[in-house]
């Protein structure tokens, strides 16, 4: 008879093999039967496990891509860059001063029907004294999610617009007059507060407010596209 050897049983409460206990050590209450010859060889049942699994996942793949593909389909939409119009300028009536211009946009998202959301930007007719520190002599290039410039506002032409949520954590702000530092935009959520052109004056804004790209008509129309942007972030990532 072969040597008995412990790893090669294992505890039941079923069936009891009273001569082993002569032979291994056996705690009181505790009943051995022999371990299976498919249970000694684990390496090998891991090997056909593990194959099975692989086999599955290569006859499932073909089923399972269309569909991932349909439901992963929104995460790599294309931004939204239509022009929307916001309003005329005659609702302008003084320069350097930020005027809040509301409007109405459609929003389809992922696998819901469409509905209307109501946003707001904040336009400013800007003397060329406020121009120069909103765009520091440059003109600000607007990207697609390929990085292809899609429009550029040019520094000379009079009109910003800035989105309406607070880059700090997109709050809503507002245009106040604030007792020390004059006019300014207000964000009342945590205080941030910025000038005429934008930029952080005071609060925890880690950047200055994220001017859109708009365009005036003859008319006096007023367009934007409508981008968002990652708020509190220093860098500005464009996310819609
Ligand atoms: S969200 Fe505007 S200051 Fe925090």
């Amino acid at each position: 008879m072969p040597p008995f050897k412990r790893e090669d049983y294992v505890t039941t409460h079923e069936v009891e093999i009273s001569h082993l206990e002569d032979h291994i050590h056996v705690t009181p209450g505790e009943v051995l039967v022999p371990l299976p010859d498919l249970e000694k060889n684990v390496k090998r049942r891991t090997f056909f496990m593990n194959f099975t699994h692989v086999i599955g996942f290569l006859i499932g793949l073909p089923i399972a891509y269309p569909i991932l593909r349909y439901l992963m389909k929104p995460m790599y939409a294309a931004f939204d860059n239509q022009w929307l119009n916001v309003g005329n300028v005659s609702q302008i009536k003084k320069e350097d001063v930020g005027v809040q211009f509301e409007y109405k946009k459609k929003v389809k998202e992922v696998y819901m029907p469409e509905y209307e959301v109501e946003k707001n930007v904040w336009v400013v007719r800007a003397t060329p004294e406020l121009l120069e520190k909103v765009y520091q002599g440059k003109d600000e290039e607007f990207r697609d999610s390929k990085g292809t410039v899609i429009w550029t506002n040019k520094k000379e032409i009079p009109y910003v617009a800035f989105s309406g949520k607070c880059p700090h954590l997109g709050c809503a702000y507002k245009w106040r007059n604030h007792k020390a530092l004059g006019p300014v935009f207000l964000c009342p959520c945590h205080l941030s507060i910025y000038d005429a052109a934008g930029n952080v004056l005071d609060g925890p804004a880690p950047r200055a407010l994220d001017a859109l790209p708009v365009r005036v008509s003859a008319g006096g129309e007023v367009e934007i596209i409508d981008m968002e942007f990652k708020a509190g972030t220093k860098a500005q990532v464009r996310i819609v």
